[in-house]
Formats: structure tokens, sequence, C-alpha cells
């Protein structure tokens, strides 16, 4: 069990990852519950990025698995879905075109993925430009395109890798808060990257600070606070600090 309630989605076993004689990640084990927020946060080159990799299977372990469900993580059986750091559209499809490239990818019925493309773009505020091209949209719009498509597959599994790193910071408030409703309403099971220590603790449920590399885990941190959270809150305040604490030896 995860955070009391919540059943294990996800298990990563003993994952391991090496570039020739370069580790970068060193047999990293945790657990993310079913429709968990889980936030992982470390420096700059230290393996988030590869971590990821591994977890979606663009990567192979060089030893560990990776369970969803109970079964070894399979492409053809799991449903998992990415956000990078840098938006990816299709400039050949429109906004909502885009939108819909996994769930026609994934076969899903005409009807259905109709019905899911409507909800989708109106909960993340694309509907008056689902027919527009990528090339005439906002950075914003463009970050939400990506977020909008990975969510709607409705994955087993959603790995963001610092999608608003490159954001200003008036933005990035707006796309997290926006990210939370998305992922309250749709109950994903999310896995958040970022270097970014104020965002983890923003966001998610519960934090797994990775080491510098090669990277393992080195602390663990719920938050156990309701949201919209306030960055003023006194207890917000105090998580923040003991996080920075913690990785100010970095
Ligand atoms: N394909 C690769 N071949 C060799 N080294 C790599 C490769 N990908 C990443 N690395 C190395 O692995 C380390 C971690 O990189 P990365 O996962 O991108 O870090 P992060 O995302 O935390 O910034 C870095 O030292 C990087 O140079
Ligand atoms: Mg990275």
């Amino acid at each position: 069990m995860i955070n009391g309630d919540k059943k294990a989605k996800v298990v990563v076993s003993n994952l391991t990852r090496k570039f020739g004689d370069l580790l970068v990640l060193d047999d990293v084990s945790f657990t993310v519950g079913e429709g968990e927020f889980l936030s992982i946060v470390g420096p700059t080159g230290c393996g988030k990025t590869t971590f990821l990799n591994c977890l979606s299977r663009l990567l192979p372990p060089t030893k560990g698995n990776i369970f969803i469900d109970g079964e070894p993580a399979d492409p053809k059986k799991h449903n998992i879905s990415f956000v990078f750091q840098e938006p990816t559209p299709m400039p050949w499809r429109t906004v909502e075109e885009n939108v819909s490239f996994g769930m026609e990818i994934k076969g899903f019925p005409k009807d259905k993925m109709r019905e899911r493309l409507n909800y989708i773009m109106a909960l993340v505020g694309l509907s008056a430009t689902a027919h527009l091209y990528p090339n005439q949209i906002s950075a914003s719009m463009m970050q939400r395109l990506t977020v909008a498509r990975a969510f709607a597959v409705d994955p087993d599994l959603l790995l963001m890798d610092e999608p608003y790193g490159q954001l200003d910071v008036k933005l990035r408030y707006y796309l997290e808060d926006e990210l939370i409703k998305l992922w309250q309403t749709l109950k994903s099971t999310v896995i958040f990257i970022t270097h970014n220590i104020e965002e983890a603790v923003y966001l998610a449920e519960r934090i797994l600070v990775l080491s510098n590399k090669p990277a393992k885990i080195k602390a663990e941190i719920k938050v156990n606070l309701p949201h919209p959270r306030k960055l003023i809150d006194p207890q917000f305040v105090e998580i923040r600090k003991y996080v920075t604490e913690l990785i100010r030896w970095w």
C-alpha cells in the first residue's frame, strides 16, 4: 500500500543503467500507487531523463525490472504516455488532430475518441483553437496540446520530464494549476520529473529525491497538503525548506 490507501500501479525494481562504464542509475527501487502524483527531483545531469527513458522502454535498463499492474511493462499491453521538455507537435496536423493522435494509434473506437477528444480539449481550453496548426498557436497552448495528448489515451502511467522548465514563472504556475485539475479529473498515475523543488512541492503527493550521479533514491517526502497549494502557507514553506536542505549537498 502506498500513501496509506492506494493500490500499487507501478513497481520499479533494482533499475540500473550504464552507458559503457558510466553508471547513471544505481539500483533504483520504488512503487507508485494507482492514481498517485509522484514527483522526482534531482540535479541536472543526475540521470532523470535516462530514468524516464528506461521507464517508458525507450531505453533498455542494464538491470532491473518495471512492473505495471503486476506484469512486466510492455508497450504493446500498457499505455505509457510521455511529455517531454520540448513540445513535439506534428506540424502537419491541427491542434485537435495532434491531441487525438495517441488515441488513433491505440485504436480507440471513433465515437469514443470523438467524445473523449471534445472533453479533453474543453478541459485544457483548446476547443476554440482546435482547427489551427501548431505554428499558429502560442507557447502555452503548445504545452497544453502536449499535455492533453498525453492524458487523452487514459494512460496507465504518464511520465513528464521537466515539461515547464523552459517557461516563464507566471505561465508555469498557470499550467501547473491546470495540470493538477487534469490529474484530479482524469485520475491518471503521474511521475513528474523536475529539478525545481518548489514545483515538486507544489504539485506532488510524494517526492523522491535523487542523489547526484549515479542516481539513487536519497529520500522520500510525503506532501499531505490539499490542492491548490499556497506558496506562502507555513506548512508549504516548511516542506520546501526541508527538501532544499536535503539536497543542499548535491
Ligand atoms: N545515450 C547516452 N550515452 C552516453 N551517456 C549518456 C547518454 N544519455 C545520457 N548520458 C549521460 O547520463 C547522465 C545523465 O543524463 P540525463 O539522464 O540526461 O540527466 P538529467 O535528465 O538528470 O539532466 C549524463 O552524465 C549524461 O551525459
Ligand atoms: Mg533531463
